[in-house]
């Protein structure tokens, strides 16, 4: 009695002493708070706000406890310097730290005991270092960015002691060493930037065959003696970058069919290039200034999908200009210093979408064609055996032209239309007879002229646009108008960059109120170095064709694309108006684009135009699970056919490996069970791994897509969050057939019922009765059903998995493939997540174990 007495005076006095501490000197010393504190204060940070626990600072990442500091984004805050012992090596907890576009100089000595990273970026700052062997502590990294930076010497070969590492990025460093031996135990590598250092030497035995999961590599700009046989054995590689390197001997075994990118310029490759299997994914091919020999039209009719073609300064064989009308979908090709001979044929106009051509330094002989190009904004005709006039009044109507280069020909220059005077500069002592060989500096002024010229048809089609809109109100904006279909085909036809624009599809249309399209910025945020604008989204999409729409979501219409450089995207424009201002929308945004998990589609940018938000993803390539599961068309189906003179017609292959998936691919319980679980990771990441929780409030069988590999990926999480809280209940609520019933009332109407995890738990049961019984939510036929006045699928299983039949329902495609037990567990664990009471339901995270448990049966 007498102890206890003791002891609970002891424990007092020591709880007010430790709460009379914490009040005097908030932060305590040894917390993270503190170091955290401490890192930024002696970092020279004056924007960054501390105040409250520090878990709720802007940018800080806690565990589930809000005990531990497990993330830190502290990326463009003016940090500068190096960081001292005692800060940030002391978040022994720490997983994510994100030190971006600061300007540190230096890491501390105990910065390499953070063991539990998962992911570490320090790129764009001022490091210069040896980077140690330690850095091999870190077994658990997936992700190490250490680009724009000083780091120099050798990279250790300790590398290979992090097995978990998927990305990594050493571009613009210093570093001199030889690729080590080490990067082989990494088996799990994805993508790969080592470029632009002075990496040199052999690559190690077995590179090739290491990373059997490596989509994107970059080794460009370093002196690194390869051979095309390194990269036989990456079978996912999509990127090969390996530019300006010492890289010799056969090109002809790095094509395979994957392959989208393909840079291998400024190197020794030999080979006769009709031996190169491109493959039909190829979109970007730079083979120039390697010595490459052959004739190059025979074989490239198979690639219809590209639109970057670099051939220059090679070996090849004296070669007509022909054939050229199969690579349709180009827009940039280069064929300087190809030995082509003949004439330049009018075949050339065929190819609609080149921006830029470039023949120069060949032997063409004849007359310049009449060009109809009008997209061209680059021409290089110089150096060749040209003769006759130039068309400068067919080079006048090219809209986009910026510039031309005609020297060293034997052409002439006679009906300029320029003034006498800029004639007699520009070609003194010629005036009567047609100078031989164009003047550059006189076409630079033509450019000018030209410039104007273009000016005013702007113009011009502004004022018609302008009066467009004020008749198009006068006549009542919610009814659709001819005037603007009109603006539309007029907009394409002229290829005017400044907007407003506007855009049809058959349920909607939009209007992205941009003046001039190419100054509004498109972030990608794995690129920021690329400077994307809404003019490359509008080639991207073919002006927003309706031949690249994928669907119409509740959001708004979704475009497919491809940016400059082979990025693959689907582009979704979020119509429905925001109350978020444009600051807080790109906030985000950017945050979404954080948010990084297996089984998310990945954000991979955005544009404000205007008052549209437009949201960038990653193209998911073998569709959504609606659409799989019920065997719809892929695409959305438009009135209009596929216009005939995009890529998209030329997407047969896609198509074959998409068709041959919906066919093949949900037929077995054992991958509709991965769905199931792929999808309900997903949501417990979103539930349960962010801070704050992210509730989808939209989840359906059309938000999940399958990519590449066929993982399952939920999309659009955290868009609702953009919209605001102004839209119509129906789009903030969930979809037809997904909507739980605590937001519908008793009549019917809706009912003002706060939105939390449990109603996304509600839609994923809907999802799973889909996978189970291959039945949609609304609108099919359930059989045996009592209550057939509103049947819905919902009702139909509940009742019937009540009165334990749950096994007549097994979708009969999957039946026999699967054990019958875990099919009917499964249905009893989406009659849990369709609970009428919200409370009633599993959190996600259980539902995980639930369905990973269903294995074991
Ligand atoms: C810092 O954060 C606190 C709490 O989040 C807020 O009240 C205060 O206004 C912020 N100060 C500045 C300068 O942003
Ligand atoms: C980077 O550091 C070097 C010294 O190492 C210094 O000369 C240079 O000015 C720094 N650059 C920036 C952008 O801070
Ligand atoms: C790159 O390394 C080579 C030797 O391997 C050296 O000769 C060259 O000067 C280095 N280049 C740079 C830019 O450091
Ligand atoms: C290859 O890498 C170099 C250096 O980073 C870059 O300049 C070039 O644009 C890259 N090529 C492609 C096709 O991305
Ligand atoms: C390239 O074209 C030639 C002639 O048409 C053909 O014999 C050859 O098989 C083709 N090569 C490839 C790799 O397709
Ligand atoms: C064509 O390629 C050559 C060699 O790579 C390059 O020097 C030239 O600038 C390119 N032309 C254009 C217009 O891009
Ligand atoms: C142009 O033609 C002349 C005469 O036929 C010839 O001497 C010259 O080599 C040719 N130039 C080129 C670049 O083909
Ligand atoms: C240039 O063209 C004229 C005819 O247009 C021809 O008489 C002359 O020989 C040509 N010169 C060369 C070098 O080819
Ligand atoms: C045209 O090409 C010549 C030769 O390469 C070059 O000197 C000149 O600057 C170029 N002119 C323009 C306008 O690009
Ligand atoms: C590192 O940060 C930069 C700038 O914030 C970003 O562009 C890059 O994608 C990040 N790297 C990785 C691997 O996430």
């Amino acid at each position: 009695m007498g102890f206890a007495l003791v002891s609970s005076i002891v424990v007092l006095t020591l709880f007010f002493r430790s709460n009379f501490g914490q009040q005097q000197d908030q932060p305590i010393p040894n917390t993270d708070g503190f170091f955290i504190s401490e890192f930024f204060r002696q970092m020279g940070s004056n924007i960054y706000n501390i105040s409250g626990p520090v878990c709720s600072w802007q940018g800080v990442l806690c565990d589930a406890n809000q005990e531990n500091v497990i993330g830190l984004m502290a990326s463009n805050l003016g940090l500068s310097g190096s960081i001292p012992d005692n800060t940030i090596g002391k978040l022994t907890k720490l997983q994510s730290l994100d030190l971006s576009s600061n300007q540190i100089t230096d890491l501390p000595s105990d910065f390499w005991s953070l063991g539990l990273l998962k992911s570490l970026n320090l790129s764009h700052n001022n490091i210069s270092m040896n980077l140690p062997s330690n850095i091999g502590n870190f077994g658990s990294l997936e992700r190490l960015d250490l680009s724009f930076n000083s780091f120099y010497g050798s990279l250790p070969d300790s590398i290979g002691s992090i097995s978990s590492l998927q990305v990594v990025n050493l571009g613009r460093n210093r570093f001199d060493s030889t690729v080590p031996l080490g990067i082989t135990s990494c088996h799990l590598l994805t993508s790969v930037d080592f470029s632009m250092n002075n990496f040199s030497g052999v690559l190690p035995d077995g590179f090739g065959s290491s990373f059997p999961n490596l989509k994107r590599l970059n080794l460009a700009g370093n002196e690194i003696i390869g051979k095309g046989s390194d990269f036989v054995k990456l079978e996912s590689l999509t990127y090969l970058n390996v530019s300006e390197n010492l890289f010799q001997g056969s090109v002809v075994e790095i094509f395979q069919e994957p392959l989208e990118v393909v840079d291998l310029s400024g190197n020794h490759f030999e080979g006769h290039i009709s031996q190169l299997n491109f493959g039909s994914r190829l979109v970007y091919l730079d083979l120039s200034d390697n010595e490459i020999s052959g004739d190059f039209f025979a074989n490239l009719s198979r690639t219809r999908n590209l639109k970057h073609l670099n051939l220059a300064k090679n070996r090849f064989l004296e070669q007509r200009l022909i054939n050229v009308d199969s690579l349709r979908g180009l827009e940039y090709l280069n064929l300087s210093d190809t030995n082509l001979i003949g004439r330049v044929s009018d075949e050339i106009s065929s190819l609609t979408h080149l921006k830029t051509l470039d023949l120069s330094r060949n032997h063409l002989t004849g007359k310049i064609p009449l060009l109809s190009l009008k997209t061209l904004k680059n021409l290089d005709l110089s150096f060749n055996n040209l003769t006759g006039e130039i068309p400068i009044s067919v080079l006048k109507k090219l809209p986009w032209m910026e510039r031309f280069n005609f020297s060293y020909n034997n052409l002439t220059l006679c009906d300029s239309g320029f003034s006498l005077e800029t004639v007699q500069s520009a070609f003194i002592g010629s005036l009567n007879s047609c100078p031989i060989a164009a003047n550059p500096n006189l076409l630079k002024a033509k450019s000018h002229s030209h410039k104007g010229l273009e000016l005013a048809l702007v113009l011009t089609v502004s004022i018609v646009f302008l009066l467009g809109v004020l008749l198009f109100c006068a006549f009542g904006c919610r009814k659709k108008t001819q005037m603007w279909v009109v603006k539309q085909d007029s907009y394409k036809e002229e290829q005017v960059m400044s907007g407003p624009f506007s855009f049809q599809t058959d349920s909607t249309t939009w209007v992205a109120d941009v003046k001039v399209a190419t100054l509004v910025p498109v972030v990608i945020f794995e690129k920021p170095l690329l400077n994307f604008t809404f003019s490359d989204l509008l080639s991207a999409t073919s002006n927003f064709d309706r031949g690249t729409l994928l669907a119409e979501g509740r959001f708004g219409p979704v475009y497919r694309g491809f940016l400059p450089g082979g990025i693959h995207v689907a582009v979704k424009v979020l119509v429905h108006g925001s109350t978020m201002t444009d600051q807080e929308a790109a906030r985000e945004l950017e945050y979404l684009g954080r948010i990084k998990h297996p089984n998310l589609v990945p954000l991979t940018g955005y544009c404000l135009a205007g008052e549209q938000r437009i949201a960038i993803y990653d193209y998911m390539e073998n569709g959504n699970l609606h659409n799989l599961l019920h065997d719809l068309p892929l695409g959305v189906r438009t009135t209009e056919d596929w216009s005939s003179d995009t890529w998209e017609v030329d997407a047969n292959n896609d198509n074959g490996i998409q068709n041959a998936g919906s066919e093949g691919l949900l037929t077995t319980w054992q991958f509709r069970h991965k769905v199931a679980l792929g999808t309900a990771r997903a949501l417990a990441f979103l539930h349960h791994g962010c801070s704050p929780p992210i509730i989808h409030r939209d989840v359906k069988a059309s938000s999940v897509y399958l990519d590449y590999n066929l993982e399952p990926r939920l999309s659009d999480f955290g868009l609702s969050k953009i919209f605001g809280n102004d839209l119509e209940d129906e789009i903030t609520r969930g979809s037809r057939g997904y909507i739980p019933p605590e937001f519908v009332n008793q009549d019917g109407s809706s009912s003002p019922y706060v939105i939390t995890p449990k109603s996304d738990v509600y839609g994923f049961g809907v999802i799973l009765f889909e996978l189970i019984t291959g039945k949609k939510p609304v609108d099919d036929e359930y059989p045996d059903d009592s209550f057939s006045k509103d049947a819905n699928l919902v009702s139909w299983v509940r009742g019937l998995v009540r009165k334990n039949r749950g096994s007549e329902i097994i979708d009969p495609k999957i039946r026999e493939t699967g054990a019958e037990g875990q099919m009917v567990e499964a249905l009893k664990i989406g009659y849990l997540c369709t609970a009428d009471l919200p409370a009633k339901r599993p959190r996600m995270q259980q539902v995980v174990g639930l369905l990973k448990d269903l294995e074991q049966l």
